[in-house]
């Protein structure tokens, strides 16, 4: 591996999760008992409709009543919750007098289900918490349960919200953001349709490269990283092709995980900073956004650390032999190129609604990410501007 830390130094927190991570077919339905250990009496569980129709949210719920809690539910979440839809989770958990929170789903639902645990006990506008640390308050106690393969949600100190008057999607972030308890349940992926297991499982592919290319990896955060990429190398296509296939699906689940773990410490890059105003702009799924963008941006940054880029590669499975360095460094964004085509990505941001004209305003949106300064090119804004006209 390319990074080492050096003996003796500055002392750092060299790696930090609030997270127990429970993983187990049927492992969802141990939340009540974890719910009770921390002294929550009546959780309110967030999810959507789509989760309701498909029947995963039963199993957590009559587990909860079977430990005795009065639970309530609210299933309005959409993708890409925006404000008004956090604050109507939160009046409910007011009025109806809760004291935990509980969130199942994919990014959107566990991101909602944070932002209401800080919000509860931070009085004000959701928006003056964005940045790092900024409330003083502990949310209530938070548990999750993921539903698809990438966000990572459920181990993770980031949340994100759209403010729809400004087209911008906000991140919270800080050490008491992470959930109590994350429970990976492989019976609550079975089954997700192909382009929500594509789109994810891209997205935890994101996190995994992102992170292991990061200013901030540490050996720590490498090894997580590298093994979430062998993981999905191995696992993508057999879980796209067949979301029933138990083995592909747990794999994924676990490393989509690990990839939260490693950039829970690290941040991200310019992908998610990119990815973030194209989802505001163009409401494209997060996922969809980072696939097409990734392959552009490891292009980018290939000059800059072509060794981990062929890391990469190894670990996706790409053969290297007999190639010099830069041509195998190229060899891993082809086979992410290959990897989202077999799956069905699409090709480009064009494909997807994306219009050359938002890209001056998109640039200005990206710069303003905190990825942006720890990508390991060196970054501009005609930087992104090109990347975003290459993507396009
Ligand atoms: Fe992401």
């Amino acid at each position: 591996m390319s990074t080492t830390l050096a003996p003796g130094g500055i002392p750092l927190s060299l790696f930090r999760l609030r997270t127990e991570v429970v993983y187990g077919d049927g492992c969802a339905t141990n939340i009540g008992e974890h719910v009770v250990a921390h002294g929550g009496e009546r959780p309110l569980v967030i999810s959507d409709p789509g989760i309701v129709e498909a029947g995963l949210l039963e199993p957590v719920t009559s587990s909860l009543a079977a430990a005795g809690l009065a639970y309530e539910t609210y299933t309005d979440v959409e993708p890409d919750p925006r404000v008004a839809v956090v604050e109507a989770g939160l009046r409910q958990f007011q009025e109806q007098g809760c004291d935990s929170l509980i969130g199942v789903g994919g990014g959107s639902s566990m991101d909602t289900a944070k932002a209401i645990a800080i919000w509860s006990r931070n009085p004000g506008r959701l928006r003056d918490y964005e940045g790092l640390d900024q409330f003083g308050q502990p949310p209530v106690p938070l548990f999750c349960a993921p539903t698809t393969v990438g966000t990572a949600s459920e181990v993770t100190q980031f949340l994100v919200v759209t403010d729809p008057e400004a087209q911008f999607k906000f991140t919270i972030a800080g050490r008491m953001v992470p959930p109590l308890a994350a429970f990976l349940d492989p019976q609550l992926v079975l089954g997700l349709p192909a382009p929500i297991t594509a789109a994810t499982g891209m997205d935890a592919l994101t996190h995994a490269i992102e992170s292991y290319l990061s200013l901030l990896a540490t050996p720590l955060t490498e090894a997580l990283a590298l093994h979430a990429i062998r993981l999905i190398g191995a696992n993508l296509r057999p879980a796209v092709a067949n979301s029933r296939n138990h083995s592909a699906m747990a794999n994924m689940l676990v490393a989509s995980c690990l990839a939260g773990m490693a950039f829970n410490a690290t941040r991200l890059g310019n992908v998610h900073a990119m990815s973030h105003p194209v989802g505001a702009f163009f409401h494209v799924p997060h996922g969809v956004a980072n696939a097409i963008i990734l392959p552009h941006v490891m292009e980018f940054n290939a000059l800059a650390v072509p060794r981990k880029l062929i890391e990469v590669g190894q670990a996706l499975g790409e053969p290297m032999a007999r190639l010099g360095e830069m041509a195998a460094a190229r060899r891993a964004v082809s086979g992410v190129q290959q990897l989202e085509a077999d799956i069905g990505i699409p090709e480009s941001l064009s494909d997807v609604g994306v219009q050359r004209e938002a890209i001056a305003a998109m640039s200005v949106d990206a710069m303003k990410s905190g990825n942006i300064p720890i990508n390991p090119r060196r970054t501009v804004q005609s930087d992104i501007e090109g990347l975003f006209e290459r993507a396009l």
